[in-house]
Protein backbone atom coordinates (compact mmCIF):
# COMPACT_ATOMS: atom_id res chain seq x y z
CA UNK A 1 0.00 0.00 0.00
CA UNK A 2 1.25 3.48 -0.71
CA UNK A 3 2.29 5.53 1.45
CA UNK A 4 0.87 9.22 1.74
CA UNK A 5 3.56 12.19 2.22
CA UNK A 6 1.93 15.13 0.64
CA UNK A 7 -1.97 16.03 -0.55
CA UNK A 8 -2.10 19.16 -2.75
CA UNK A 9 -5.80 20.81 -3.51
CA UNK A 10 -7.30 22.95 -5.81
CA UNK A 11 -10.19 24.00 -3.69
CA UNK A 12 -12.72 24.89 -6.55
CA UNK A 13 -16.34 25.63 -6.59
CA UNK A 14 -16.58 28.69 -4.30
CA UNK A 15 -17.77 31.08 -6.22
CA UNK A 16 -20.75 28.69 -7.90
CA UNK A 17 -22.05 27.10 -4.75
CA UNK A 18 -21.88 30.48 -3.19
CA UNK A 19 -24.54 31.69 -5.99
CA UNK A 20 -26.31 28.89 -6.16
CA UNK A 21 -27.44 28.45 -2.40
CA UNK A 22 -26.56 32.28 -1.41
CA UNK A 23 -26.94 34.67 -4.01
CA UNK A 24 -23.29 35.60 -3.21
CA UNK A 25 -19.83 34.30 -4.66
CA UNK A 26 -18.30 35.60 -1.77
CA UNK A 27 -20.62 33.82 0.68
CA UNK A 28 -19.48 30.49 -1.37
CA UNK A 29 -15.77 31.61 -0.24
CA UNK A 30 -16.64 31.95 3.19
CA UNK A 31 -18.54 28.23 3.34
CA UNK A 32 -15.32 26.68 1.51
CA UNK A 33 -12.91 28.18 4.58
CA UNK A 34 -15.41 26.15 6.90
CA UNK A 35 -14.08 22.73 4.37
CA UNK A 36 -10.60 24.19 4.76
CA UNK A 37 -10.60 23.49 8.22
CA UNK A 38 -12.27 20.41 7.92
CA UNK A 39 -9.59 18.72 5.45
CA UNK A 40 -7.12 19.96 7.82
CA UNK A 41 -7.75 17.81 10.49
CA UNK A 42 -8.34 14.74 8.55
CA UNK A 43 -5.05 15.37 7.04
CA UNK A 44 -3.89 15.33 10.81
CA UNK A 45 -6.09 12.47 11.57
CA UNK A 46 -4.64 10.64 8.68
CA UNK A 47 -0.64 11.13 9.92
CA UNK A 48 -0.12 13.04 6.38
CA UNK A 49 2.98 15.55 6.98
CA UNK A 50 2.43 18.12 3.85
CA UNK A 51 -0.72 19.46 2.37
CA UNK A 52 -1.04 22.64 0.11
CA UNK A 53 -3.53 24.34 -0.71
CA UNK A 54 -4.29 26.58 -4.30
CA UNK A 55 -6.10 29.45 -1.81
CA UNK A 56 -4.86 32.71 -4.79
CA UNK A 57 -2.89 32.13 -7.98
CA UNK A 58 -1.40 34.74 -9.80
CA UNK A 59 -4.42 34.78 -12.54
CA UNK A 60 -7.02 36.04 -9.60
CA UNK A 61 -6.09 39.02 -10.01
CA UNK A 62 -8.30 39.57 -12.50
CA UNK A 63 -11.36 39.01 -10.26
CA UNK A 64 -13.70 41.93 -9.34
CA UNK A 65 -11.52 44.05 -6.81
CA UNK A 66 -14.77 43.44 -4.27
CA UNK A 67 -14.32 39.74 -4.41
CA UNK A 68 -10.05 39.96 -4.23
CA UNK A 69 -10.70 41.98 -0.80
CA UNK A 70 -13.49 39.54 0.60
CA UNK A 71 -10.53 36.69 0.21
CA UNK A 72 -8.09 38.53 1.44
CA UNK A 73 -10.18 39.69 4.80
CA UNK A 74 -11.41 36.16 4.94
CA UNK A 75 -7.64 35.59 5.24
CA UNK A 76 -6.39 38.18 7.68
CA UNK A 77 -9.17 36.80 10.19
CA UNK A 78 -8.30 33.27 9.65
CA UNK A 79 -4.74 34.04 10.33
CA UNK A 80 -5.64 36.10 13.55
CA UNK A 81 -8.01 33.66 14.92
CA UNK A 82 -6.76 30.57 13.94
CA UNK A 83 -3.18 31.16 14.74
CA UNK A 84 -2.99 29.96 18.05
CA UNK A 85 -4.81 26.72 17.33
CA UNK A 86 -2.36 25.81 14.49
CA UNK A 87 0.39 26.40 17.15
CA UNK A 88 -1.62 24.02 19.62
CA UNK A 89 -2.26 21.36 16.88
CA UNK A 90 1.67 21.24 16.01
CA UNK A 91 0.85 22.91 12.47
CA UNK A 92 3.19 24.65 10.46
CA UNK A 93 2.09 27.31 8.04
CA UNK A 94 4.31 28.20 5.04
CA UNK A 95 3.67 30.35 2.06
CA UNK A 96 4.24 29.63 -1.14
CA UNK A 97 3.92 32.68 -3.77
CA UNK A 98 5.20 35.90 -4.20
CA UNK A 99 3.76 37.80 -0.64
CA UNK A 100 3.48 41.22 -2.58
CA UNK A 101 0.43 41.94 -0.68
CA UNK A 102 -0.30 45.24 1.58
CA UNK A 103 2.43 45.90 4.37
CA UNK A 104 -0.27 44.93 6.78
CA UNK A 105 -0.87 41.64 5.33
CA UNK A 106 2.98 40.82 4.50
CA UNK A 107 3.53 41.36 8.17
CA UNK A 108 0.75 39.05 9.55
CA UNK A 109 1.89 36.47 6.95
CA UNK A 110 5.39 36.78 7.95
CA UNK A 111 4.51 36.72 11.51
CA UNK A 112 1.96 33.09 11.07
CA UNK A 113 4.90 32.06 9.39
CA UNK A 114 7.48 32.46 12.56
CA UNK A 115 5.26 31.77 15.23
CA UNK A 116 4.58 27.95 13.51
CA UNK A 117 8.14 27.30 12.52
CA UNK A 118 8.70 24.89 14.34
CA UNK A 119 5.92 22.94 14.48
CA UNK A 120 6.66 19.57 12.94
CA UNK A 121 3.07 17.68 13.00
CA UNK A 122 1.78 19.05 9.67
CA UNK A 123 2.96 21.53 7.56
CA UNK A 124 0.27 23.58 5.47
CA UNK A 125 1.54 25.11 2.60
CA UNK A 126 -0.71 27.93 1.47
CA UNK A 127 -0.48 28.97 -1.96
CA UNK A 128 -1.32 32.52 -2.18
CA UNK A 129 -0.55 34.59 -5.43
CA UNK A 130 1.07 31.42 -6.67
CA UNK A 131 2.04 30.90 -10.41
CA UNK A 132 3.95 27.59 -11.03
CA UNK A 133 5.49 28.94 -14.11
CA UNK A 134 6.73 32.24 -12.41
CA UNK A 135 7.89 29.65 -10.23
CA UNK A 136 10.16 28.03 -12.64
CA UNK A 137 11.48 30.89 -14.27
CA UNK A 138 12.66 32.52 -10.90
CA UNK A 139 14.42 28.74 -10.11
CA UNK A 140 15.99 29.08 -13.51
CA UNK A 141 17.11 32.64 -13.00
CA UNK A 142 18.73 31.76 -9.34
CA UNK A 143 20.39 28.78 -11.15
CA UNK A 144 21.50 30.98 -13.84
CA UNK A 145 22.70 33.91 -11.23
CA UNK A 146 24.62 31.47 -8.84
CA UNK A 147 26.23 29.83 -12.50
CA UNK A 148 25.08 26.08 -11.77
CA UNK A 149 23.82 23.92 -13.98
CA UNK A 150 20.31 23.36 -15.52
CA UNK A 151 19.59 20.09 -14.03
CA UNK A 152 15.86 18.19 -12.27
CA UNK A 153 17.83 18.37 -9.02
CA UNK A 154 18.71 22.26 -9.19
CA UNK A 155 15.59 23.33 -10.36
CA UNK A 156 13.57 21.26 -7.63
CA UNK A 157 16.04 22.88 -5.11
CA UNK A 158 15.06 26.21 -6.21
CA UNK A 159 11.56 26.11 -5.94
CA UNK A 160 9.31 26.99 -2.87
CA UNK A 161 8.58 23.44 -2.21
CA UNK A 162 12.55 22.76 -1.87
CA UNK A 163 12.59 20.85 1.18
CA UNK A 164 9.51 19.22 0.84
CA UNK A 165 8.50 15.63 -1.60
CA UNK A 166 6.54 16.25 -4.46
CA UNK A 167 2.54 15.58 -3.92
CA UNK A 168 1.60 12.23 -3.96
CA UNK A 169 -2.03 13.02 -5.00
CA UNK A 170 -3.28 15.98 -6.40
CA UNK A 171 -7.44 16.70 -5.59
CA UNK A 172 -9.48 19.42 -7.78
CA UNK A 173 -12.48 20.09 -6.43
CA UNK A 174 -15.62 21.77 -9.01
CA UNK A 175 -15.98 19.52 -11.51
CA UNK A 176 -13.29 20.36 -13.84
CA UNK A 177 -10.19 18.92 -15.57
CA UNK A 178 -6.96 21.06 -15.44
CA UNK A 179 -4.48 22.09 -13.79
CA UNK A 180 -4.29 25.80 -13.75
CA UNK A 181 -0.77 26.90 -13.45
CA UNK A 182 -0.21 25.07 -9.87
CA UNK A 183 2.94 22.62 -9.36
CA UNK A 184 3.46 21.79 -12.84
CA UNK A 185 6.81 21.13 -12.34
CA UNK A 186 6.46 19.22 -8.18
CA UNK A 187 3.29 17.26 -9.77
CA UNK A 188 5.04 15.19 -12.63
CA UNK A 189 4.26 11.80 -11.30
CA UNK A 190 1.27 12.61 -8.64
CA UNK A 191 -1.91 11.01 -8.77
CA UNK A 192 -4.73 12.99 -10.25
CA UNK A 193 -8.12 13.39 -8.77
CA UNK A 194 -11.29 15.33 -10.28
CA UNK A 195 -14.19 16.09 -7.97
CA UNK A 196 -17.58 16.81 -8.91
CA UNK A 197 -18.48 18.66 -6.08
CA UNK A 198 -17.83 22.19 -4.91
CA UNK A 199 -15.55 22.43 -2.41
CA UNK A 200 -18.02 23.48 0.06
CA UNK A 201 -19.69 20.48 -0.63
CA UNK A 202 -16.64 18.63 -0.20
CA UNK A 203 -16.45 16.39 3.34
CA UNK A 204 -14.23 14.58 5.30
CA UNK A 205 -15.82 10.96 3.61
CA UNK A 206 -14.71 12.37 -0.12
CA UNK A 207 -11.06 12.82 1.23
CA UNK A 208 -11.41 9.65 2.99
CA UNK A 209 -12.43 7.94 -0.06
CA UNK A 210 -9.88 9.21 -2.26
CA UNK A 211 -7.04 8.48 0.27
CA UNK A 212 -7.83 5.11 0.23
CA UNK A 213 -8.10 4.63 -3.67
CA UNK A 214 -4.82 6.36 -3.67
CA UNK A 215 -3.36 3.48 -1.51
CA UNK A 216 -4.35 0.35 -3.59
CA UNK A 217 -2.92 2.23 -6.95
CA UNK A 218 -0.16 0.85 -8.27
CA UNK A 219 2.58 3.71 -8.71
CA UNK A 220 5.14 2.86 -11.61
CA UNK A 221 6.72 6.21 -12.00
CA UNK A 222 7.89 5.06 -15.68
CA UNK A 223 8.57 1.48 -14.70
CA UNK A 224 6.29 -1.63 -15.66
C1 LIG B 1 -11.73 28.78 -6.23
O1 LIG B 1 -13.13 28.78 -6.35
C2 LIG B 1 -11.37 29.25 -4.91
C3 LIG B 1 -10.59 30.33 -4.68
C4 LIG B 1 -10.00 31.17 -5.74
C5 LIG B 1 -10.31 30.75 -3.31
C6 LIG B 1 -10.08 29.66 -2.31
C7 LIG B 1 -10.40 30.19 -0.98
C8 LIG B 1 -10.95 29.49 0.04
C9 LIG B 1 -11.20 28.05 -0.01
C10 LIG B 1 -11.36 30.16 1.30
C11 LIG B 1 -10.31 30.99 1.90
C12 LIG B 1 -9.15 30.20 2.31
C13 LIG B 1 -8.29 30.61 3.24
C14 LIG B 1 -7.15 29.72 3.60
C15 LIG B 1 -8.43 31.87 3.96
P1 LIG B 1 -13.78 29.75 -7.43
O2 LIG B 1 -14.10 31.02 -6.76
O3 LIG B 1 -12.89 29.85 -8.63
O4 LIG B 1 -15.10 28.96 -7.76
P2 LIG B 1 -15.89 28.95 -9.12
O5 LIG B 1 -15.08 28.10 -10.08
O6 LIG B 1 -17.18 28.30 -8.74
O7 LIG B 1 -16.03 30.35 -9.58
Amino acid sequence: MNSIKHVAIIMDGNGRWGIKYKKSRNLGHKEGLKTVEKIIKATLKNKIKYLTLYAFSTENWKRPKKEINFLFNLLENFLLNKISDLIKQNIKLKIIGKKNFSSKLNKLLNLSEKKTIQNSKLQINLALNYGSKSEIISALNEIKKNKLKISESNISKNLYTKTIPDPDILIRTGNTKRLSNFLLWQLAYSEIFFEKKLWPDFIEKDYIRILNNFKKIKRNFGNI
